[in-house]
């Protein structure tokens, strides 16, 4: 077969049926599961304003670099917008737009948008799922949206996750830490690869997140963030550890996590797969941004939640053998001989008492028909001759089990069915 002229863009796949059943089934999993633990979900726009994304941090790739962004096409409201390249912004700026009342609980899914450098499980258009919890300062906040993510990852059956914590304070916290950071890492600076001199000029916190031969070792001699903590913050986090621990939530403390977006304070953390490639290991990942929503022309407003990645999500489980979803096979396929009207009124009848039913189209031989019955993986057939129209009957064909088949009247058609799913199933 030739190569078609069009390809999907660089980072961007199609989800083809058969795939498409497991991602259905884990996004429907997710939205249960969220909706168990009280969250409702909103559904935003997949592009806003460019000024709700700059609060991500502008020093942060993800504003810097891996924006799509155009204009509006309305010469009289000039605007920048972009596609979104996650969701907590967003949600901050619909919490900031309609003030709902707080504690603000929100689940999402959907596609976001980055220019990356496409490779394994990394992708310039992929899903997340997500939630938040708006205007709530209890650590059982932070313990609760945890504790989401990882049943999430239970109900898939993944074994093979390690969760990373830490806590990175207030912003003078972080102020004074990236100081320190700085003044050490500049020292350091001989013995750091040439990309990780570039990071340290304009975000010294992101050089801690490199995954470079030449730099573990001065990253490994780093001061850490938890010698800088204000006591109220310290506190805090012990309280997030300790119900960590108290619901059963294994959990390393990791004090050189940072996160690749700029709005953190407090609890950080994310999820490793341990099954898949380190540079791309992460399934999902958050914290509190406490003064996200001010920045978003809100009132001052705390806030914590999670988003998970679900195109690297599907890979772990693939990584650990497991098989997602619970699709039903088709419960009949009709052939129709007499020429497809039959085709139509049965499809219809049978549809409309809740079966799973297909047809062919077109004037096709019973063997061709047949084929397509069993690629269709129906459990039977209903075949339409000349006989049977004449007589107002249908056969009923097993195609799974002994390929047995019996004639009925077409008044009895749908009970006959009904019983035969039956027995099929209770075997
Ligand atoms: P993030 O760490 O940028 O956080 O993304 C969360 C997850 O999305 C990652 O752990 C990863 O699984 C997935 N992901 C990110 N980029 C890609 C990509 N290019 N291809 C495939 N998967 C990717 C956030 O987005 C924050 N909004 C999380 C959050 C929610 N923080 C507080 N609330």
């Amino acid at each position: 077969m030739s190569k078609s002229h069009y390809q999907s863009p660089r980072g961007t796949r199609d989800i083809l049926p058969e795939e498409a059943e497991k991602w259905r089934w884990t996004l429907n999993s997710f939205a249960e599961l969220a909706q168990r633990f009280g969250y409702g979900q909103v559904i935003s726009p997949m592009f806003e304003d460019l000024g709700v994304f700059l609060r991500l941090g502008e020093d942060t790739e993800v504003v810097s670099k891996e924006m799509f962004t155009f204009h509006d096409k309305d010469p009289k409201a000039p605007q920048d917008l972009a596609l979104r390249p996650e969701l907590t912004a967003s949600i901050c700026r619909a919490f900031a737009q309609h003030r709902p009342t707080t504690p603000w609980k929100v689940w999402y899914e959907g596609p976001q948008f980055r220019y990356e450098k496409p490779q394994a499980g990394r992708f310039r258009q992929f899903v997340q799922v997500g939630a938040e919890i708006i205007g709530e300062e209890d650590p059982a906040a932070d313990i609760e949206i945890i504790t989401l993510a990882w049943r999430f990852y239970e109900s898939l059956g993944l074994e093979h996750i390690t969760l990373l914590i830490n806590s990175l304070g207030n912003r003078e916290t972080r102020g004074t830490y990236n100081r320190e950071l700085s003044a050490y890492l500049s020292a350091a600076s001989e013995s750091l690869s040439a990309q990780s001199r570039e990071t340290l000029a304009k975000n010294p916190l992101r050089v801690l997140d490199s995954k470079r031969e030449e730099d573990l070792e001065v990253i490994s001699a780093a001061p850490t963030i938890q010698d800088f903590l204000s006591p109220e913050d310290g506190n805090h986090f012990e309280s997030v550890c300790d119900g960590l621990t108290s619901v059963g939530i294994p959990f390393v403390i990791s004090p050189r996590l940072v996160r690749g977006l700029d709005y953190y304070t407090r609890t950080t953390f994310e999820f490793a797969a341990d099954k898949l490639q380190t540079a791309q290991n992460a399934v999902g990942g958050g914290g509190r941004y406490d003064g996200l929503i001010e920045e978003l022309g809100g009132p001052p407003t705390q806030g914590i939640g999670f988003a998970l990645g679900v195109d690297r999500i599907l890979l772990a489980c693939e990584a650990e053998g497991l098989q997602l979803g619970d699709s039903k096979p088709l419960d009949v396929f009709v052939v129709d001989l007499t020429g497809g009207s039959q085709a139509t009124q049965i499809t219809n009848e049978i549809r409309a008492h809740g079966f799973g039913a297909d047809r062919s189209f077109g004037d096709r031989s019973i063997k061709a028909q047949m084929k397509v019955a069993d690629r269709s993986g129906a459990l039977f057939a209903i075949i339409v001759g000349d006989d049977e129209l004449e007589k107002n009957e249908v056969t009923l064909r097993d195609l799974r089990g002994d390929g047995s088949q019996e004639r009925v009247s077409r008044s009895n058609l749908v009970n006959a069915l009904d019983a035969s799913l039956k027995e099929r199933y209770s075997q």
